[in-house]
């Protein structure tokens, strides 16, 4: 098994598992302890995928369209800025801070569409040739 395959699985059940967390969203400990495990699964991800074979430089490369590595790279990059915002509200919200869950929420649907995105555009930047 190739490790594009091998990323692409583990980038697919990180989302699953994000898609569980929100299920779960009202269950707080459960909410937390799901996002928590996705959000640092995904940056070890991201480690791997650099330490391999140094993805973007290579993608970049191998790229038919660098229009759609580009906007592979907005989710992408875009979900990990948002994981931040992520933790942060979360954090709030445990500490009792009025007014935060709507921004989290928001927030939260907005960091499901960038991350599906993510999947669904990373067929164009590790399958070059199914572009062109
Ligand atoms: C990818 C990351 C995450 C997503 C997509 C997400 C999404 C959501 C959504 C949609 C809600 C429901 C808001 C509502 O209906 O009012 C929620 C609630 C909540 N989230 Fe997250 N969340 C994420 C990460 C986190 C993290 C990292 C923490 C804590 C550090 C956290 C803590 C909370 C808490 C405390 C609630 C309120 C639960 C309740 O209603 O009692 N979330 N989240």
């Amino acid at each position: 098994m190739s490790s594009t395959v091998i990323f692409q699985i583990q980038s697919f059940l990180i989302l699953a598992l994000i898609y569980l967390g929100v299920y779960h969203r009202k269950n707080r400990a459960l909410h937390v302890k799901i996002m928590s495990s996705a959000i640092i699964w995904d940056l070890l991800l991201i480690l791997q995928i650099e330490f391999t074979r140094s993805a973007i430089l290579k993608a970049s490369k191998v790229m038919t369209n660098p229009m759609l590595l580009k906007i592979h790279l907005f989710f992408s990059i875009g979900s990990v800025v948002l994981y931040v915002l992520m933790v942060l509200t979360g954090r709030k919200i445990l500490a009792g801070e009025k007014g935060v869950q709507k921004k989290h929420k928001t927030l939260g649907w907005t960091t499901l569409v960038f991350r599906t995105m993510t999947v669904i555009t990373s067929f164009w930047a590790a399958w070059p040739q199914a572009t062109a």
